[in-house]
């Protein structure tokens, strides 16, 4: 077989799977152990064919797989891996640029800083802030962060009991004290916490479990009088701003020092593409340049490793900018406005049901709720066994709380009228 006869069988897998993937359990109910059981203990010494490979991914690796692509996956924050997106990550494989000085790749460089531009102009960020793409929000975090702490040494990261576990991880990394700031009655950082002692606030709009917004515009004013770090992350609900309706929840980003948004969760990018801009490049600069003799620094033009932890960066603007073409603005604002209705016509559907009750405001496209009388772990777990939907619970105010969580653009309401029944059969049932 040749390459081009691999490719057709791949891109039809491709397309077979995507067609079919509404029909799979969503959730893979393995134990542990059991993929690498039915593995070979050792590489093979003679080369396989491809087809062989596709062989054992339908028999040993689909069936546990937990389907991401699922049109009832709930859990977290879902996501897509789009089409333009898988198309993208074809070509980049292709390319195979490694995207770390301009001279490295020229095209990847310029195509990752206009890209940033385009989603800027989407999101109402100011288009003359530096833009490029980390791996994960996670990592953005951590460059804001040695970015902060080269400004201002030795201070306190200061995020709200609600942020993502991630900043706390970024803060033990670059080793900065962590301090968790209360939340108020619907779950956003309270503004009146002294800053003498620190080096940044990372505030977030749209946080895991509620999808609450920290209030930006009073933190942003506050920090820059204290000389402190803002750093927003907007992961989740930043791309919710590409509809004009919805950009009030980056407000007072403009003020802010760096903001992250991660096309991998609700811009239909597959993973990974997580969006950093900041208004201060030349800290990141400062907190990440190294020139070693065999990397000559570029004249007159930027090279994107000096701004992050990484050396070796993947094309990923290449992915972020087919998705962006061929879903278009108006593409990407239906999909998003459709998300935010289910949610909505769930949440309606929760709150008109005796012995449920939605958990907390849900400005986007998440609802947390729960049944009053049963425990929801349980609930979620059984809902999921059923194959039908994939729905994670966690704890809200010590109450047990499931959340919906819709950011997959193959969601339909049929799908999510199904989850609703799913939940009420479990409840009867239990
Ligand atoms: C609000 C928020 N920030 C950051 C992250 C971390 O994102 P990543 O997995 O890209 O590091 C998450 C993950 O779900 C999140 O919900």
């Amino acid at each position: 077989m040749s390459f081009r006869d691999d490719l057709h069988e791949a891109s039809e897998w491709a397309a077979s799977y995507l067609d079919k993937v509404a029909t799979l359990p969503v959730a893979a109910d393995v134990r542990p152990g059991h993929v690498r059981s039915t593995l070979p203990d050792a590489p093979p010494e003679q080369p396989e064919p491809f087809a062989d490979v596709l062989r054992d991914l339908d028999d040993v690796i689909l069936p546990a797989i937990t389907h991401w692509n699922h049109p009832r996956f709930f859990a977290w924050f879902a996501n897509t891996g789009s089409e333009p997106g898988i198309l993208a990550e074809l070509l980049i494989a292709a390319l195979n640029v490694n995207c770390m000085t301009w001279l490295s790749s020229p095209a990847a460089t310029e195509l990752e800083t206009t890209v940033l531009d385009w989603l800027a102009q989407l999101i109402g960020l100011p288009r003359e802030w530096h833009g490029h793409i980390e791996d994960t929000a996670s990592t953005a975090t951590v460059a804001a962060l040695a970015a902060a702490r080269h400004e201002r040494p030795g201070g306190v990261v200061y995020a709200s009991e609600e942020a993502n576990f991630s900043v706390e991880k970024a803060a033990r990394l670059i080793g900065l004290e962590y301090r968790k700031v209360e939340t108020d009655e619907q779950f956003r950082m309270r503004a009146d916490f002294s800053l003498d002692d620190a080096t940044a606030v990372v505030a977030t709009v749209g946080t895991t479990a509620t999808t609450s917004v920290d209030p930006v515009p009073e933190l942003a004013a506050r920090c820059a009088d204290a000389g402190v770090w803002l750093h927003v992350d907007a992961a989740y609900a930043g791309s919710a701003a590409v509809c004009p309706e919805l950009r009030w929840c980056l407000d007072g980003c403009d003020r802010a020092d760096s903001v992250v948004v991660n096309p991998h969760k609700w811009l239909f990018t597959p993973m990974d593409c997580s969006t950093l801009w900041t208004r201060r490049p030349e800290a990141l600069h400062a907190a990440f340049a190294l020139v070693p003799d065999y990397l000559a620094a570029t004249v007159d033009a930027i090279d994107l490793k000096d701004y992050g932890p990484a050396l070796g960066r993947r094309f990923r603007a290449l992915k972020l900018w087919t998705v962006l073409r061929m879903y278009g603005a108006e593409g990407l604002r239906a999909l998003i406005r459709e998300h935010v209705r289910l949610a909505q016509l769930f949440a309606s559907w929760v709150e008109a049901e005796p012995r449920w009750e939605v958990a907390a405001a849900h400005p986007f496209s998440t609802v947390c709720f729960r049944h009053t009388q049963l425990d929801n772990h349980e609930l979620a777990r059984r809902a999921t066994a059923s194959g039908e939907v994939f729905l994670a619970a966690t704890n809200l105010g010590g109450r047990s709380t499931i959340r919906l969580a819709i950011g997959n653009a193959r969601t339909t309401e049929d799908d999510v009228r199904r989850t609703w029944e799913v939940l009420r059969e479990c409840a009867s049932a239990q």
